[in-house]
């Protein structure tokens, strides 16, 4: 195992550093202080996650590609929220929601890093996110570790604490690809969902309120099936997310789980997420822009997945959602972990 940095520019004053770390089982990740940012994860070698070349790249990261998300991850209908019998406005980020934190999310700033280089190599990241920050309250203290563990996952630690009451829900937007990340579309991937209900979405992407069902839909991946076999489909919430998936489902089970499981075409890589969230938003990269991507590689629609795990989008406005609220002093933890099998 090892870790190496290099500087790769400032930001606020601050020294950008892109951190390599590597396990003694085939999994090395590049992953940058500047917005928790994992720019490659190789399994063997092999590239599991869309990326861009150099730092500058990522300052107009559109997309969020392998960025830390927060405070609050996903679409906040109306960018407000009621909260202890007061109405907190939030930065909007289009006309009708706030999208990923706001206008300057997780994604944006340098962490303070430190490194634990031991069996397992780990990245620890911190960040201090002040009272009011895109109109959120209280001073949020967020610490994210980033750990290759011995049993090849890598695996994020998210624990932050606040001095009052807030909204808090955190995520990762890395987008995998297990054929490797300029290996085209994913539609001879296998995807497994432990998912039997999703919140549809209003034709602006948030959801609805309603949980329905996935059997008899194409969100139905409760047995595993190929991507391409049923991402093409005329079905009313496919279309609103742009053909594709780009939906929020529920995860079975409580605690520490098994979310779901994508193999790649040849068989040769599975990767299971397992998480303590409620929620999975599954995004087929449906609106991805082409653009200035690692390797020259021709990236765009359903060229990846992301696995976001999370507190069901726009729980902030359905209180009969588990509520991302994070209480004054009271410690928050929440782990997520992307674990390889190599054939
Ligand atoms: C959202 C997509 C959005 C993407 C990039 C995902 O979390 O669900 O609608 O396009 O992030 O911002």
């Amino acid at each position: 195992m090892s870790i190496t940095k290099k500087t790769v520019g400032k930001v606020d004053n601050k020294d950008a550093i892109l951190y390599t770390l590597s396990n003694n089982s085939g999994l090395t990740a590049e992953i940058y202080n500047y917005g928790g940012i994992i720019k490659s994860l190789k399994i063997n070698g092999r590239d599991v996650v869309l990326g861009r070349d150099n730092f500058e790249d990522y300052l107009n990261n559109d997309g969020y590609l392998g960025a830390a998300v927060g405070r609050v991850a996903n679409r906040i209908n109306r960018s407000c929220f009621i909260l202890n019998g007061r109405e907190y406005k939030v930065t909007p980020t289009n006309d009708v929601c706030t999208l990923h934190g706001g206008a300057r999310g997780f994604n944006a700033y340098i962490w303070d890093a430190e490194i634990s280089d031991g069996s397992e190599p780990a990245l620890i990241l911190r960040h201090v996110s002040p009272d009011g920050d895109e109109g959120f309250p209280g001073k949020l203290e967020v610490k994210m570790t980033y750990t290759l563990t011995a049993s090849n996952s890598l695996k994020i630690d998210y624990d932050a604490v606040c001095d009052s009451d807030t909204m808090f829900n955190p995520t990762n937007h890395s987008y995998f690809n297990l054929d490797g990340h300029n290996s085209g579309t994913i539609y001879t991937q296998t995807l497994r969902l432990n998912c039997d209900f999703y919140t549809p979405n209003n034709n602006d992407l948030i959801p609805t309120g309603e949980v329905l069902k996935v059997e008899g839909t194409p969100f139905d991946y409760t047995t595993a099936a190929v991507i391409g076999d049923k991402i093409h489909n005329a079905h009313p919430q496919a279309e609103v997310a742009g053909g594709g998936i780009d939906h929020n489902f529920a995860i079975r089970g409580y605690g520490f789980r098994k979310a779901c499981e994508l193999v790649s075409s040849d068989k040769s890589i599975t990767m299971e997420t397992y998480t303590d969230m409620p929620g999975l938003q599954v995004y087929t990269a449906n609106m991805l822009d082409t653009g200035c991507y690692k390797e020259g590689a021709a990236y765009g629609k359903h060229t990846a997945i992301c696995f976001e795990t999370q507190f069901f989008p726009n729980s902030t406005e359905h209180s009969h959602f588990i509520a991302p609220v994070m209480k004054k002093d009271e410690p928050f933890h929440s782990s997520t972990e992307y674990k390889f099998t190599v054939k």
